[in-house]
């Protein structure tokens, strides 16, 4: 079913260079979904960068936020994952879009979730909460990923199991994948990944900070030599999240990275607040 927008919210956008047309739309649970748009042909990204996306207001003028492009940079469409924040400027609006809708994106990728801010190393860990799993949703599609890396792994912690829903389905799609399935290996075990829930009873239970900390994760994993020589992790979710993980990996001897200065580790927020 299409949703017929009053012409003043649906009329201005078209008007404007940034625009680019929504393909497909999947709710996922009540406060999340997906959505695919055009590309625009002149966009070069790196997977994991994200970009500024928004709708124009009322008042004529964009509501911009930042979103983690979640498709890997040969896909021709773009991908993202958002929350929908009910009383949310942009997201009380943009969880409403429908395939055939506009919404703007500003064609100017940046970040530091990407493989140039990181040393070559021999492992990878992807350590997201919530909707911060957006950016290594591309970065698992990226065969680069698996050229670069022996062992990918990637955990996914949310408060309740339909939360990981998306995750899930993305790694059986890319262990699905003609291509992917290739580079991970007949066995697929070069990509590992490693859902845990906080809030409801799930097969593994627990923040990812607590079980890295305790030594769970490298005892599920088989890891016991994690250090700053084999080991590169990206870690994707809230200020609390990111805040309490760098600690421990500092304590393992990583140092955090960037695009002007690679090394062992790299932190971007899923969101403000
Ligand atoms: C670098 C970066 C990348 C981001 N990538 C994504 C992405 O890929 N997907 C996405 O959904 N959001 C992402 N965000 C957050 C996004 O920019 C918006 O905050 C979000 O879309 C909500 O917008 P809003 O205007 O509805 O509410 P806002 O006024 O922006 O936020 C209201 C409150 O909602 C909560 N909130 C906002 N975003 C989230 C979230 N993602 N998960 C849980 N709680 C949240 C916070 O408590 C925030 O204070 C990213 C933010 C940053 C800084
Ligand atoms: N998810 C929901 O069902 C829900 C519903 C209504 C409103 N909200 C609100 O929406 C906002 C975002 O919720 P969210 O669930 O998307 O994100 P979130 O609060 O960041 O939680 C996502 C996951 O990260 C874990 N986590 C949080 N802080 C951590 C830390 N310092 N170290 C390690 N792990 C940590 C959480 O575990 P814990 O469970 O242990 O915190 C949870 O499993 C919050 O303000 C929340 O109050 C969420």
């Amino acid at each position: 079913m299409t949703e017929i927008r009053p012409v003043k919210d649906a009329t201005p956008v078209k008007t404007l260079p940034d625009a680019q047309t929504v393909t497909e739309v999947t709710h996922w649970t009540d406060r999340l979904f997906s959505f695919r748009v055009t590309r625009p042909a002149s966009l070069r990204f790196r997977s994991g960068e994200f970009v500024m996306i928004g709708l124009l207001k009322d008042d004529g003028k964009p509501l911009l936020r930042a979103y983690s492009i979640a498709s890997p940079s040969w896909d021709d469409e773009l991908e993202f994952y958002s929350i929908k924040v009910q009383d949310g400027p942009l997201t009380s609006r943009l969880q409403h879009i429908q395939p055939g809708d506009q919404i703007i994106l500003r064609p100017k990728p940046v970040g530091t979730l990407v493989h140039d801010a990181l040393l070559p190393g021999n492992r990878l860990w992807l350590f997201s909460t919530g909707t911060g799993i957006a950016p290594f949703a591309s970065l698992i599609r990226d065969p680069q990923t698996y050229e670069d890396y022996d062992k990918v792994i990637l955990t996914h912690t949310c408060r309740d199991v339909a939360e990981l829903e998306y995750g899930r389905k993305l790694v059986e799609n890319v262990r699905n994948d003609e291509l992917l399935r290739e580079l991970i290996g007949d066995g697929l075990d070069k990509l590992v990944y490693y859902p845990t829930t906080t809030r409801e009873e799930s097969p593994k239970m627990g923040r990812i900070t607590a079980l890295l900390s305790d030594g769970t994760l490298f005892k599920d994993l088989g890891v016991d030599d994690f250090g700053a020589e084999n080991d590169r992790a990206m870690v994707c979710g809230s200020m609390g999240l990111n805040t309490d993980i760098k600690v421990i990996l500092e304590g393992f001897g990583l140092r955090e990275g960037a695009n002007s200065e690679p090394a062992e580790y790299v932190v971007e927020k899923a969101f403000v607040g």
